[in-house]
């Protein structure tokens, strides 16, 4: 049942090639410039309506939403608030009916996701729905549903389920754009042809997982690991630090990389490991002198970067470099050396890696 893999975990993260591009099929069209998501019947009337958009969910799934804010409100021009489900349901949101609320669950199953939905359409919001699981509560209580299309995640650790989550925030947030006319043909075609990339991008990845399983096992008995990240960088840094802790109980945190100078850099001593990503082009000078103070106080630079990226190594001990792509898509291939890197650190550390200490695959109860 796990496919030859020790781990489900381990079979899921391999299973991404083929999840992001189930995701996509029947659903992008780059040559006639077209997105189908038959199951959202958002209008572009409805659409023009809405004031604002909130994302809500829990855990991975929250993670997804911070980057979907970000690739909503760049292509649809909409402002979007990412929330927590368990902060949100007792927040009295403000919600209404000029209100798009997006959910999203790999199990459909989660209490305080549930009841954020169900709070929502109180409200009167309209309510989509992201999901892996056909035939879930989310997907029955939503007004509109996208399935992500994963195939069953076993494994705890969310793995292909944020990934999947991933691909179908930037097909809304086309189709969205494209309803809006607030994207350009030529952009169109640039992140549509780059997003049916990624399923071959992410094979080249997981081809070299020797060289991140190497670094995990040389970090592996640290009790701090530190991530940093600007912009979407930010946005996987949550998410490799959530896999990091669940799964091997090394103690993870994640940062802006700006908010290092207002207090976290007192945590940085000699030999702590801050693993630094800088996939994002525009703000690469910035975060490299976050690296440089890092550096400056003795901690092991393990960098992320596109390829190509020579300069980093001169700042870096270490580089895991991931294929060229759109800089709004970076995040789907970035995930993946983090989360071989969480893994390879739970195998060393001996750790329950598919069941770990204390967790449910679906929180079912608050
Ligand atoms: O099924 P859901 O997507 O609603 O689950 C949400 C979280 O419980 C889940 O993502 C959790 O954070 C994972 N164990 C993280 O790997």
């Amino acid at each position: 049942e796990k496919g030859g893999y020790p781990h489900f975990m381990l079979k899921e993260i391999h299973e991404q090639p083929k999840a992001l591009r189930d995701t996509m099929t029947g659903r992008l069209y780059p040559e006639r410039e077209e997105v189908r998501l038959d199951d959202i019947k958002i209008t572009k009337e409805e659409l023009e309506n809405f004031k604002k958009i909130f994302i809500v969910a829990c855990g991975t799934a929250y993670h997804a939403g911070v980057v979907g804010k970000y690739v909503i409100e760049k292509l649809a021009r909409i402002p979007v608030e990412v929330d927590l489900a368990s902060e949100f349901r007792y927040r009295e949101p403000m919600v209404d009916k000029d209100t798009l609320v997006i959910i999203i669950s790999q199990s459909g199953e989660t209490a305080d996701t549930l009841a954020a939905l169900r709070e929502s359409k109180k409200l009167g919001a309209r309510v989509l729905a992201i999901t892996n699981v056909v035939g879930s509560s989310v997907s029955r209580e939503a007004d509109d549903v996208l399935y992500t299309w994963a195939g069953p995640e076993i494994a705890v650790a969310s793995t292909k389920a944020y990934s999947t989550q991933l691909v179908a925030l930037n097909l809304i947030a086309l189709h969205f754009a494209k309803l809006l006319g607030t994207i350009s043909c030529e952009e169109f075609a640039e992140i549509a042809l780059a997003l049916k990339k990624l399923p071959d991008q992410a094979k080249v990845i997981l081809d070299s997982e020797g060289e991140i399983k190497k670094m995990a096992e040389e970090y592996a008995q640290r009790e701090h690991i530190f991530y940093i990240g600007r912009g979407l960088d930010y946005a996987v840094a949550l998410e490799g630090a959530l896999k990091l802790k669940e799964i091997s109980y090394i103690h993870a945190e994640a940062y802006a990389a700006g908010e290092l100078k207002h207090g976290t850099l007192a945590l940085v001593t000699e030999g702590v490991p801050v693993i630094s990503l800088v996939t994002q082009e525009h703000l690469y000078e910035k975060t490299l002198s976050n690296i440089k103070e890092v550096k400056a106080r003795g901690a092991a630079v393990i960098a992320l970067a596109n390829e190509g990226n020579k300069d980093i190594a001169k700042s870096a001990d270490h580089v895991m470099y991931i294929p060229k792509t759109h800089p709004m898509l970076t995040p789907v291939l970035a995930v993946i050396p983090l989360q071989l890197f969480a893994y390879y650190a739970a195998v060393a550390r001996g750790c329950d890696v598919d069941k770990p200490r204390n967790l449910a695959k679906s929180v079912t109860v608050e």
